[in-house]
C-alpha cells in the first residue's frame, strides 16, 4: 500500500520510510503527489493536529494519507515547546529554537532536565477508517548540543540507554527507541490485528 505522508520534512520521510518499508508500505512526500498543502495546526494536541494534517491530505487526494505530529515536552517548562515545537519562541531554524530552550533552562540543575519526545501517527485509509497510534521516548536535555545527526532538538537530547543524544546515533538506533519509531510499531501491530479507531 502506498501512504502519503503529509509533510513537507525530509528527514520525517526517512524515518518513517525506514520502518514502514518493512511492513510492505511505501510512503511519498505530498509533494510527489503535485500536493502543497498549509494545514494550520490550531489543535492543542499532537492528536488532534495530526489527524489535521492527515484529513487535509487524505481530502485533497483521495489516496491513503499519513501524518505525525510530534514535539519535545520539557518537565521543568511543564510541557513546553510541546506542539509548538516547530514554532518555538517565533525562531526560525532547528539551531535557533535549540539554543532558544537552552537559555530558557540555564538554570534549570542536572537532575530536573528531564524531557520526553513525542509522537502521534494518524493515518486514515481509502474507506475513511483511520489508526492513530502513539510513542513517547523519555531522555534529558544537555547544556550544549552534541552531534550532527537527525534534526531539530536531537543534539540537546541525551537518551541514558545508549549514553548520547539523538543527534549521535545512528539512524536505526535512532528509530529503535524514538517516539517516532514506538509510535509506527504500535501502528504497525494496529494495521496487522486490524484495529481501527472508534470501531
Ligand atoms: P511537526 O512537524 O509540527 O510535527 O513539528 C515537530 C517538531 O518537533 C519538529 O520541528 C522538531 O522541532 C520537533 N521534533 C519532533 N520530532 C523530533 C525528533 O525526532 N528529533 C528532534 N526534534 C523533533
Amino acid at each position: 500500500m502506498k501512504l502519503i505522508l503529509a509533510s513537507k520534512n525530509r528527514h520525517k520521510l526517512t524515518e518513517l520510510d525506514a520502518i514502514l518499508r518493512g511492513l510492505g508500505m511505501e510512503v511519498a512526500l505530498e509533494s510527489e503527489y503535485g500536493l502543497d498543502l498549509d494545514v494550520e495546526e490550531t489543535g492543542t494536541t499532537f492528536a488532534e493536529n495530526s489527524y489535521l494534517k492527515a484529513k487535509a491530505v487524505f481530502d485533497a487526494s483521495g489516496h491513503a494519507a499519513i501524518a505525525d505530529d510530534s514535539g519535545l515536552m520539557v518537565d521543568a517548562l511543564h510541557g513546553e515547546p510541546g506542539v509548538y515545537s516547530a514554532r518555538y519562541g517565533g525562531r526560525q531554524t532547528d539551531a535557533a529554537r535549540t539554543a532558544y530552550l537552552l537559555e530558557n533552562m540555564k538554570n534549570v540543575p542536572d537532575d530536573q532536565r528531564g524531557a520526553q519526545f513525542v509522537s502521534v501517527i494518524t493515518c486514515i485509509f481509502p474507506d475513511g477508517r483511520k489508526i492513530t497510534a502513539k510513542g513517547v521516548c523519555r531522555g534529558t536535555i544537555l547544556h550544549e548540543m552534541h552531534g550532527t545527526g537527525g534534526f531539530g532538538y536531537d543534539p540537546v537530547f541525551f537518551v541514558p540507554e545508549y549514553g548520547m543524544t539523538f543527534a549521535e546515533l545512528s539512524a536505526e538506533q535512532k528509530n529503535a527507541i524514538s517516539h517516532r519509531g514506538l509510535a509506527l510499531r504500535e501502528f504497525s501491530r494496529k494495521v496487522q490485528e486490524g484495529i481501527y479507531d472508534d470501531e
